[in-house]
């Protein structure tokens, strides 16, 4: 007999004479004559309970049930006349299948805290909590990709072992077969497996950049890295962006793309994974439901860098770092402009060009780029992107000036030199997507396994 998923069966329109579940015991309770299984598959958040008369087949093993053992359980799905659920199995049988040893089974509260969880990342995603957010989770990305096919881009597959620094900040993981003590000078870096220097991507921008001006609208969506010696609770050294490339596009259309695509994989979770959502909104953050009732259902306000140094410097609020025309716009002015001055998401525009990569398109004013970072409350910035500099002669310019070798960036040149066009993109960090529809406020908590800074485990 084949299994049927518990999401299947809490959803049945009637009883069923025979079922076989497979999943979990989340808790178990003995009287005299029978005992009541609380059974999780993994499949929704909801668990069906299973009725086991003594006596039945399988009923010895019964004891060993305990929390954390898998088993399986055949039987009737019947109306439950208990409160909460509208089903539950009468068992016929029941067999143990993987054992838990109850002393030392970590999960055995209902609560942990998710610093201790961290420690154990490859039981908690048998907890409510990390199963609802791993399920979110895989929702988010199938909505992206629904999204972008619906809209006629291409999934294109970017390559992570690279020789070019994209963003132009450092920030590589080596990829080497060298043990440390062989890499020395160039000699060294000769008799590496690439012959040459080779990291680990931190964008599939400039992969994706040469594909839009040939098949026009397409987008990477993979892991990316950086080595960035931060700990902080928004960077993961493995992380996972979204970075759709359009042709023929400019910043305003770039901004309409971030802002609409957010909104809609916002969406797809309300309405595809309502009783996960419902976990965090009443567990985990209790502003979540308004906020996000107020993300999807309002538009993002859209502001210069100049007008946001001007709100900033007007702001009765003392910040650790500066502001000033030309600085950084640091995570706890991003929070300020989206969390307490706007109250919802907001797009910053047109920063100077001393602070962003090479390849952004620059402005009539000299002093700034097309460039856009999205900022959502609690978080701060969760896109970046820009329109690139599609000028051949403004790009060399700007490669010369910043000391960059023209040899290296030579096949993006020729993106310029033979049939160019104006074009946009950006990228969404998706763990941090994951974080603002569930209002998980670690990046560690919506990772499976994290790597992040002095910490590699699993
Ligand atoms: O703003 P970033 O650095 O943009 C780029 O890499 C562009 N090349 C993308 C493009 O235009 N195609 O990064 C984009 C987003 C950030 O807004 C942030 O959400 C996420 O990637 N991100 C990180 N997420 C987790 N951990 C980190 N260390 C991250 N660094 C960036």
């Amino acid at each position: 007999m084949k299994r049927t998923k518990i999401a299947q069966l809490l959803a049945a329109e009637g009883p069923v004479p025979r079922v076989l579940v497979k999943g979990w015991v989340r808790t178990r309770r003995d009287s005299k004559e029978f005992s009541f299984l609380e059974l999780n598959d993994g499949s929704c958040l909801g668990n069906i309970q299973a009725v086991v008369d003594a006596g039945i087949p399988g009923y010895d093993s019964v004891k060993e049930m305990g929390t954390g053992a898998s088993v399986s359980v055949e039987g009737e799905l019947v109306a439950s006349p208990g409160k909460g659920q509208a089903w539950e199995i009468k068992a016929t049988s029941v067999a143990l299948i993987g054992a838990s040893d109850q002393d030392t089974f970590p999960l055995q509260k209902k609560r942990h805290s998710d610093e201790f969880l961290r420690t154990i990342a490859h039981l908690r995603p048998r907890t409510n909590k990390f199963g609802a957010l791993f399920r979110i989770r895989s929702e988010l990305a199938l909505a992206v990709h629904r999204y972008f096919q619906e809209r006629g881009f291409f999934y294109l597959h970017s390559p992570l072992i690279t020789g070019a620094d994209c963003e132009g900040a450092g920030e590589m993981l080596r990829v080497t077969t060298l043990n440390p003590g062989q890499m020395l000078g160039p000699e060294g870096v000769k008799a590496d497996f690439f012959g040459k220097e080779a990291f680990l991507t931190v964008s599939g921008q400039l992969s994706a950049e040469p594909f839009a001006l040939a098949l026009g609208d397409v987008y990477t969506f993979g892991p990316t890295f950086r080595a960035e010696p931060s700990d902080t609770a928004r960077h993961a050294a493995e992380f996972w962006m979204v970075e759709p490339e359009m042709a023929f596009a400019d910043l305003g259309d770039n901004m309409d793309l971030g802002e609409d695509l957010l909104k809609y994989c916002i969406k797809a979770v309300m309405d595809r994974r309502a009783s996960d959502l419902e976990l965090f909104a009443k567990w985990v953050d209790t502003g979540l439901s308004e906020r996000l009732d107020k993300l999807v259902g309002e538009p993002f306000e859209r502001i210069s860098y100049t007008e946001a140094i001007d709100i900033l410097s007007k702001a009765k609020k003392s910040f650790e770092y500066p502001v000033g025309w030309g600085k950084d716009i640091q995570t706890e002015h991003e929070r300020y402009l989206a969390e307490e001055h706007f109250g919802k998401p907001v797009i910053v525009y047109d920063y100077p060009k001393d602070i962003k990569a090479f390849y952004m398109r620059q402005n009539d004013d000299g002093k700034t780029v097309g460039a856009m970072d999205v900022l959502v409350p609690r978080i701060g910035e969760i896109i970046g992107g820009s329109a690139r500099e599609e000028r051949l002669d403004r790009l060399q310019a700007r490669i010369d000036e910043l000391g960059l070798s023209c040899e290296s960036y030579g096949w993006y040149l020729d993106t310029r030199r033979f049939g160019t066009a104006p074009h946009a993109g950006f990228g969404l960090g998706f763990e941090r997507m994951v974080m603002l529809v569930t209002g998980v406020t670690n990046i560690r908590d919506v990772i499976a396994f994290p790597r992040t800074y002095k910490h590699l485990e699993f």
